[in-house]
Parts: C-alpha cells; sequence; structure tokens
C-alpha cells in the first residue's frame, strides 16, 4: 500500500465533514465519493478481513452516513464501487444494518363488519371519555398497499438513510438503492419540516409497470416475479443499486417514526403536512365519523375502495383504519406488535380453481404432522400458489379430499393457501380416499393422535431429523437468533453432513472447522473439509457466516425464549415470560419447580395473563426433557473452564428510570378518567405489573368509587392507597 495511501486512510476527516452536503458542488461531490469509497474499503478491510479496526463504529458510521446523503443528493454521481453497494462491505448477506430508533411495527387484521364494531368498541373501552357510544369518533381510512414498508430518515431536511423493516427493530440499509427512486424526495419540500423526521410509508410497483417488467425479465431469459410485490421487494434489495435505478418503484408515505416535533394534531392533517414535503400519499382515503350504532361511513368507505380495487394501478389487500388525533393515538399505545389505534380491514380471501397432483405430510418443529396438497400452480390474486394446507386428518376425511380431485383454493395476504372445497362432479374416477400415514416420513417412528385432539405427532422429538432441522431453522431464524446466512438450504446440508445438529452446534462452527458436531457422528479420520473449501464456499463466506453467528452472541432473553421453539410459545408469549421472570436462571429455576403442580412457582406461571394450562404444560415439557436442558446448559454455561457460548441479557422493563419500574400496583373500584384498561396499560408501560389482587407484595393500591374488599383489605395491610387523582399526579410528577 502506497505511503499517501495509508496517509489518507488515516487522516482525520472531520473538517470536511462540516461541508453541509446541500452545498457541495458536483465535483466537489464526485471527489468526496471517491475518497469516501477509498476510505470505507480499507475500514472494511481492517475491520471484516483483519480484524483490527483503526476507529469506532461511530467513526465508521459516520463515514457511511456521509457516503450515502452525498449520494441521495447526487444519485448520478453513484460510483460502480460505492461502498453502499460493495458486497464485500456488508457483514453478512449484503446490507449493512439499520437500527430502527422507533420499531417498525405491524397491524391487526379485521376481516368483518363486526370486527369492525369490536375495533371502535375496543377504543371506547380503553378511553374513559369515549366510553358513551354517542360521542362521536373519527377516524382515518386509506387503502392498504400491498408493498413492502420503508422508513426513510431525513435530518436537516436531508434524506440520509433509509432502511427496510427488517425484523421490526432492525433493517437493512437500502439507502443507495433509495436515492434512485424519483418518488422520494432527497430533500423535503417547502419549510418548516421536524430536524428529525422518519418518513415511513410502503414501496410499491404498479400494475403497468408490474406487467413490462416481467415482459422484459421473459425477453432478457430471467424468472419471472410472481406479483409486483416481490417485484418490488426484488428491485428494493438489489446489492447493485444501478439495477434498482432501472426498475420502475414507487413510494406512498403514511406513517412516520422518530420526530422532532409533530407534523400535526391528526393524522389526516399529517398526511396533508407529508404531501406539502414532497411525498404522495395514497389514495382514496377520507376522514370519517362514527357514533353510536352508526357505522355506515366507514362500511362505505370501505365498500367504495374496494369497489375501485381493479381499477386503482395498484395492488392493495384491505382498508386501514386509523384514530384521527394523534393525542389520542399516543394514549392508545401498542399491544404486543400492533397499535390500538388501527387496525387493517382485509378484503375478503381470492379463490381459484385447479387440481390437487398429490397429497404428503410435512414434520414441522414440534413433530406435527401436516397434510399438504401439491397442486397444479395456479395464480391466485397475482400469485402462484401449488401448495395448500390440508391442516389434519379429520378436515381431509370432513371434506373428502383426495388426490386427483379439482378443488377451490384461497389465500388471504401472507397466511398459507387452503383448499375451501372439492368440485365433486369433476372428480376423476379411480380416485380413493386418502390415507393418512401411520408412520413419520421422515424417521419411521409410529405416529400418535391422543384422543380428544385433530392433530397427529411425531414424538421422536430431536432424534427426529426433519423436527431437528425444524427446530434449527426457528433458531436462526428472523424473529430469533436471525443468524445471516444460516437459512433453510445452509441449515439442510450442515444438518445433514453432521456439521450442525443442535443450536450448540452453531455457536461452536468456527472453532470446529470442518470436523462434524455430534460426538461419534463420524470418525475424526472422516472429517469433513473446513467450511471454505466445501463447493459454493470460499474463504469470504466462510467469514461473512462465522462474523453473522459472532454477532448474536449476545440476545434478550425474550427473543432467546422465543427461539427454543417451545411449541405455542411465540413471539408475544415469550415476550410474557420474560417479563415475568426478567432472568433466565430465575425462569428455569421457577419452571424446575414448577413441574409440581402443587408449588407455589406452578401457580405463579398460570397467574400470567396469557399463559392457560395448555401452554404452560408445553413449557413444562419443554423443561422436563433432559436434552433440552443439556442445551440450554451448553449454550448459557461455563463449558470447561471456557466463557458460555451465550450471553443472555436481563429482560429490562420499558422504562428503566420510572419510579414504579418493578413495582406492583392493584387498581380497584370504579376510576372517573382513566378506564382499566388505560390505566393498566399506562402503568405497564412505566414498567409496573398490574395485579388483580391484593397481597403483602403490593405496592400501590389505587382506588376510585365503590372500591370494597380490596381496598379494606389493603388498609389492614397498611399498603400505600392512592386516590385516581393523586396517582395521576405522582406517575405524572415523576415526569410521566
Ligand atoms: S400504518 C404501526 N398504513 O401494512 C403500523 N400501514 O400489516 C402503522 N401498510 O407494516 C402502519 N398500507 O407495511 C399503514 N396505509 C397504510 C398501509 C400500511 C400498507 C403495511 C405496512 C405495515 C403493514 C401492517
Amino acid at each position: 500500500m502506497s505511503n499517501l495511501y495509508t496517509q489518507k486512510m488515516t487522516r482525520n476527516r472531520t473538517t470536511q465533514l462540516e461541508t453541509p452536503v446541500e452545498s457541495l458542488a458536483p465535483f466537489q461531490a464526485e471527489a468526496e465519493l471517491a475518497e469516501l469509497a477509498e476510505l470505507l474499503r480499507w475500514h472494511d478491510e481492517l475491520y471484516h478481513g483483519q480484524d483490527q479496526p483503526e476507529i469506532s463504529d461511530a467513526e465508521y458510521d459516520a463515514l457511511r452516513n456521509r457516503n450515502n446523503a452525498i449520494e441521495a443528493r447526487f444519485p448520478e454521481l453513484v460510483r460502480k464501487d460505492s461502498p453502499s453497494r460493495r458486497v464485500g462491505a456488508a457483514p453478512a448477506a449484503g446490507f449493512r444494518k439499520i437500527r430502527h430508533s422507533v420499531a417498525m411495527l405491524s397491524l391487526g387484521n379485521a376481516f368483518t363488519r363486526q370486527d369492525m364494531r369490536d375495533f371502535v368498541e375496543s377504543l371506547r373501552n380503553f378511553m374513559r371519555e369515549l366510553s358513551d357510544p354517542a360521542i362521536p369518533i373519527e377516524l382515518v381510512g386509506e387503502p392498504k398497499i400491498d408493498g413492502l414498508s420503508l422508513s426513510i430518515r431525513y435530518e436537516q431536511g436531508r434524506l440520509v438513510s433509509a432502511a427496510t423493516r427488517g425484523n421490526g427493530s432492525e433493517g437493512e440499509d437500502v439507502t443507495a438503492n433509495v436515492a434512485t427512486i424519483a418518488e422520494i424526495p432527497k430533500t423535503l419540500a417547502g419549510r418548516g419540516w421536524p430536524e428529525t423526521l422518519e418518513v415511513r410509508g410502503e414501496v410499491y410497483m404498479s400494475d403497468e409497470d408490474f406487467l413490462s417488467l416481467n415482459a422484459r425479465q421473459a425477453e432478457a431469459h430471467e424468472t419471472l416475479f410472481a406479483n409486483p410485490r416481490n417485484a418490488a421487494a426484488g428491485s428494493l434489495r438489489q446489492l447493485d443499486a444501478a439495477i434498482t435505478a432501472q426498475r420502475p418503484l414507487r413510494f406512498f408515505a403514511y406513517a412516520w417514526g422518530e420526530i422532532s416535533e409533530p407534523l400535526a394534531e391528526t393524522q389526516w392533517k399529517a398526511r396533508q403536512r407529508l404531501q406539502e414535503l414532497g411525498f404522495r400519499l395514497n389514495e382514496p382515503a377520507r376522514l370519517v365519523k362514527v357514533a353510536g350504532e352508526d357505522f355506515d361511513t366507514i362500511f362505505s368507505l370501505y365498500d367504495d375502495i374496494q369497489t375501485q380495487r381493479a381499477s386503482l394501478g395498484f395492488s392493495i389487500d384491505g382498508v386501514v383504519v386509523k384514530v384521527n388525533r394523534l393525542d389520542w393515538q399516543a394514549r392508545l399505545g401498542f399491544v404486543s406488535r400492533s397499535p390500538r389505534w388501527a387496525i387493517a380491514w382485509k378484503f375478503p380471501p381470492e379463490q381459484a380453481q385447479t387440481s390437487i397432483k398429490t397429497i404428503s405430510v410435512q414434520v414441522g418443529r414440534t413433530g406435527k404432522i401436516t397434510p399438504v396438497a401439491n397442486l397444479s400452480p395456479v395464480n391466485v390474486g397475482g400469485v402462484l400458489v401449488s401448495r395448500a394446507s390440508l391442516h389434519n386428518q379429520d378436515e381431509i376425511q370432513r371434506k373428502d379430499i383426495r388426490a386427483g380431485d379439482t378443488v377451490i383454493i384461497q389465500r388471504a395476504g401472507d397466511v398459507i393457501p387452503q383448499v375451501v372445497s372439492v368440485v365433486l362432479d369433476q372428480r376423476p374416477p379411480g380416485t380413493e380416499p386418502y390415507r393418512f400415514p401411520t408412520t413419520c416420513p421422515d424417521c419411521l417412528e409410529p405416529l400418535v393422535r391422543k384422543p380428544g385432539e385433530a392433530d397427529t405427532f411425531c414424538v421422536n422429538g430431536l432424534n427426529c431429523p426433519a423436527q431437528a432441522v425444524e427446530r434449527l431453522i426457528h433458531f436462526a431464524s428472523r424473529d430469533a437468533f436471525d443468524i445471516e446466512g444460516l437459512g433453510v438450504k445452509n441449515i439442510e446440508s450442515f444438518y445433514a453432513k453432521g456439521l450442525i445438529r443442535s443450536p450448540v452446534d452453531i455457536f461452536t462452527l468456527e472453532l470446529r472447522n470442518g470436523s462434524p458436531a455430534a460426538p461419534g457422528a463420524r470418525a475424526a479420520e472422516e472429517a469433513t473439509p473446513p467450511l471454505r473449501e466445501w463447493e459454493g464456499w470460499g474463504e469470504v463466506s466462510e467469514r461473512k457466516l462465522y462474523d453473522a453467528i459472532q454477532r448474536v452472541r449476545t440476545i434478550p432473553l425474550d427473543r432467546f425464549i422465543y427461539a427454543l421453539g417451545i411449541p405455542q410459545v411465540g413471539q408475544s408469549t415469550a415476550r410474557l415470560l420474560a417479563r415475568h421472570y426478567l432472568q433466565l436462571g430465575h425462569w428455569r429455576e421457577c419452571m424446575e419447580q414448577a413441574f409440581d403442580t402443587e408449588t407455589e412457582a406452578h401457580a405463579q406461571l398460570l397467574a400470567i395473563n396469557g399463559i392457560g394450562q395448555n401452554m404452560a404444560e408445553d413449557i413444562l415439557n419443554f423443561f422436563h426433557e433432559p436434552r433440552n436442558l443439556e442445551i440450554l446448559d451448553q449454550l448459557t454455561l461455563p463449558q470447561n473452564g471456557l466463557a458460555p457460548l451465550l450471553t443472555i441479557i436481563d429482560f429490562a422493563p420499558p422504562v428503566a428510570a420510572s419510579p414504579i419500574a418493578g413495582k406492583t400496583v392493584v387498581f380497584t373500584g370504579s376510576l372517573e378518567t382513566l378506564s382499566r384498561n388505560e390505566a393498566k396499560a399506562r402503568a405497564e408501560s412505566l414498567g409496573a405489573n398490574v395485579a388483580g389482587s391484593v397481597s403483602k407484595k403490593t405496592d400501590y393500591v389505587v382506588v376510585g368509587a365503590d372500591a370494597g374488599s380490596k381496598e379494606k383489605k389493603a388498609r389492614e395491610l397498611g399498603l400505600t392507597i392512592l386516590n385516581e387523582k393523586e396517582w395521576l399526579a405522582y406517575i405524572s410528577e415523576k415526569g410521566m
């Protein structure tokens, strides 16, 4: 490396960073982009290639942001070797990660008019002053676009970064790609924009553009996209932004993330503000009022949008209904991963007719056997469908579904397509009723169906390769450990070669460097070669995988619990458990005790709101299985004098600084301004546990009118008793 080059690399660039991007002339921008490309390549090499970074992560990010900002302003100057495009610069599968400062969440679903009435009722239940149905509530209804969500960050009115939703907390850095989308302003229009503004919305492709893109793809003998959504996603997530630039992507803005000052007081006005700032809005949208039993306004908006669906020119899959007042949105807040103040009212599922070629069964992560119809591929509402779930044995029998049958199938959103019914008069001669297998197709052990239950299981657990592989796939998946490069294909091949047989093997992979995992799986002399020597692998991809694994060795407790793949324990249950038990060790101890149904630990588990008998059994069964405990030990405890493979971060109550964090509060009697739901949600958002009954462990008892026996008990126990006013003053005095 030449001296000049090294000098440049280590030079302090802070003086240059002071030139605002907007005052750069094109020739300056070009020169700086060239320099940044060189600099970043150098730092990437130090970091990834030699593990010897010269600058801090923050300094590195500043360089990249600077590069992104210049590229956003001068998309025509984006270099072929731009750091934002370079595969080598990205840690693993291609894109750098961006952590969302405000999580990107999803929406709850409504399917019927009744669901919509229930949604409004839930608003009334939550907000005391809306409890009288006569009081009107303003709602904004707008099309739910079927694209992919994007968060675009503007600082001082300039686009500085853009990220996909990813897992909701962390997305992919697609800044360079987004810089090529003409519809997305690189600098905000108008005046008075917030200094920091993350605009959120949907990247999509119009129907027309989608068809002509596919025509071009066909001409070039490239694969066709199944639908506009896939085309949009495939076009945005290109490592080479020059390809994105050739794709006709569009963008609708409908929400925001981090924002330094509010855009407006209402959703409706905020929409208008977004338009003034240079964004396109999804239409047709309407501001409506509902009151009493009169829901006609929102029903007719839904009907209107549905009628116009086919002629809008872009794909939508429903109507998003949002509470108009932003102060109400703030109070309503979120439950689990979706807002209480908005809902996605989906259109009915789309149907199509096709025939069943064969019926097969799949073994899931929990051993559940799911029969699947393999179909003659058919287009259902823009998506090519070739498989549909048949649910279980009874379902097949009830509908008498047979191989060879012509069937009606339907799909709704991301849900797995289903067989609705058989077209009996088209049944070919000679078909036979389906015979459900009695042994596991994978490990050949007999299948078990408990009396009174619909599902059939392979109970061979981790000894069944199909289950072991599914568990590993779940373990490494996006909402769990999120290990880039360890997807379905690699897990299957690593499993087959004995390289990874349990989660533990993932974290010893680099150490073993090619030796099979399971002791005795293969004789030492048969050790597989190091990964980099495998077909399709090289030093770079091997390094990337090891780095990706390295990066996830520290993981929050809730994600860890979810990753374990306990039957019925999804993300929200995992969060409930983490929230309740706070530490892995504590949780485990309690679960091991709780196996005795007489214990306090057992009662406590069942007392967690959201955990029922059935789910508790699954959780306890997990802890009763010695192999699971062994894996937990190997992952989280020191082994042979070496540090544990993983660090599990204790659950942190949402607001650590809150004085009521970790305290137990009981609300009793009828409160005046707060509904019980809102009181509970607010206390919980400040980190408190809300209990249903008073005990020695209660910290505060908040009493409303006609409190009765709980208040009496609280007095007897000498607990702190507050009325509603005092309570509100107490929590707001603490800056809340
Ligand atoms: S508002 C807190 N409005 O639907 C979430 N989302 O199922 C606020 N989407 O991830 C989202 N059209 O990607 C909103 N008009 C619209 C939308 C919309 C499509 C997507 C969005 C979100 C998903 C939720």
